[in-house]
């Protein structure tokens, strides 16, 4: 990590190359800006590489004076003889670590320094480390690729809608570092048209290609979901496609990329991790009926082909989870994962079924789940499914998760051999319970 002041070319803003791979010297950025700007402390100095010098020796004495590590920068030290008590003068520096920051618009972004940014294919929007570095973000859309720990895939014209068939609209996403375990989507804005009608998303779609587990077609409405995808820490990359039929398909997905040893690592095959004491967790393509509903549903937007977890982050003092449907209304068609609800005339209680007899294609699975009926007798069943979902579902077993289960058999009109119907899907809320 030693500057070698002769590789600094006549041109003094021709200096790319890093001295430490994959690190940017701040002394570099700093000579860089006021070169830039001709300030008078260049027109002095004059010479560009003068300026780094006497950066550094400024650098290296203020961090002799105080070792404390400054946030977002990182004091780096040449790998030396361990018994070399001598102070460095010299060979200290600091660097722009890629942490995370708040842009001038109040979003997330990634801390590096301008030039960095820029050769990545980011956005600078204020300033990090001191004021070292920029908050850098990264937008991407069809065919491109992302190494980065952070990157926004819009369709093309967000946040309007498409106007294009996409035959195939990839964001091909390569590990920022080997150390990479996890990739999540937060779709935060997702509006995809409906399945079709046995409820599988065949002609547009969002798909996930190379991760370690098989994630599921998303279609529909699912502004706010998210999707966890495993991948191995020498994962060469992984591929975000969406398919869209017809135009009218829009979709701002935050892709973030997690460290193995991450606090936001969710375990292995969760497809959702929620990690609050209490939240809500709706099937996908939940939002595209509009509750409180007091008609049955005419169009299946359960989708099909659905089997996944979602988890729950375990915490202490808490022993045990709940669930509940999210509407408490027994009659408002806002729970059905099976059968035909419209022979329940509107305003007649909607039965659900628990137990793994009755409940064989499309259900939620809660290991060791219990309800407690009126007479309060207590009923054990580890799957719940039909037109309505108990008062409560209560569970010790940990870990803590919800699977989702559809078959590939939906029908949007009620199909007497199959005993299903137009379905709606899910939406329950969770709460953590104390010990
Ligand atoms: C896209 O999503 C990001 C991340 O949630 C958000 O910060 C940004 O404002 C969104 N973009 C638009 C144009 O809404
Ligand atoms: C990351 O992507 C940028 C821009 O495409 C490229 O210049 C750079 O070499 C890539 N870095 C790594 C480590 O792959």
């Amino acid at each position: 990590m030693v500057l070698d002041l002769r590789t600094p070319s006549v041109d003094g803003a021709a200096i790319k190359t890093p001295i430490v791979e994959s690190e940017t010297t701040v002394c570099l950025q700093l000579a860089h800006f006021l070169d830039d700007r001709q300030t008078a402390v260049t027109f002095f100095i004059m010479k560009y590489y003068a300026c780094v010098v006497a950066c550094w020796a400024l650098l290296a004495v203020v961090g002799r004076a105080t070792p404390a590590k400054i946030e977002g920068l990182e004091q780096t030290q040449e790998i030396g003889d361990v018994n070399d008590r001598e102070p460095r003068l010299f060979f200290q520096f600091f660097t722009i670590t890629p942490d995370s920051c708040t842009t001038n618009i109040n979003t997330q972004g990634i801390c590096y320094s301008a030039t960095d940014c820029k050769n990545l294919g980011g956005t600078a929007s204020g300033s990090c480390a001191v004021g070292f570095g920029v908050c850098c973000t990264f937008s991407r859309s069809c065919e491109s690729s992302t190494n980065v720990s952070q990157t926004l895939f819009q369709n093309p014209g967000y946040p309007a809608a498409t106007t294009t068939v996409l035959d195939a609209c990839r964001l091909k996403v390569y590990p920022v570092n080997s150390n990479i375990c996890q990739i999540r989507l937060d779709l935060t804005d997702f509006s995809f048209p409906q399945p079709d009608i046995e409820g599988e998303c065949v002609t547009d779609f969002l798909q996930v290609i190379g991760g370690v587990t098989n994630t599921p077609l998303i279609c529909g409405e699912n502004f706010g979901q998210h999707l966890y995808v495993d991948v191995s820490p020498d994962f060469g990359s992984v591929t975000i496609n969406v398919v869209a039929s017809a135009p009218g398909a829009k979709w701002n997905i935050s892709v973030t990329q997690i460290e193995c040893n991450s606090e936001n690592r969710a375990p292995a095959g969760c497809l959702q991790y929620f990690t609050n004491t209490k939240g809500t967790i709706k099937s996908f393509n939940y939002d595209a009926t509009t509750f409180p509903n007091s008609t049955p549903p005419t169009a299946t937007t359960q989708l099909a082909s659905q089997v996944y977890g979602v988890c729950i982050k375990p915490q202490s003092g808490f022993c045990s989870v709940s669930y509940k449907k999210t509407s408490g209304l027994v009659n408002d068609y806002t729970f059905s994962t099976t059968g035909d609800a419209s022979i329940y005339p509107p305003g007649d209680p909607l039965p659900g079924k628990a137990g793994s007899a009755d409940c064989t294609t499309d259900y939620l699975m809660i290991l060791g789940g219990t309800i407690t009926d009126a007479n309060y007798v207590v009923i054990s069943a580890d799957r719940y499914c039909g037109f309505n979902f108990p008062s409560k579902v209560e569970t010790s077993v940990q870990p803590f998760v919800l699977y989702v289960v559809t078959d590939a058999q939906e029908t949007t009109y009620a199909d007497s051999q199959l005993i299903d119907g137009p379905n709606v899907g899910f939406s329950v809320d969770y709460r953590m319970q104390a010990c």
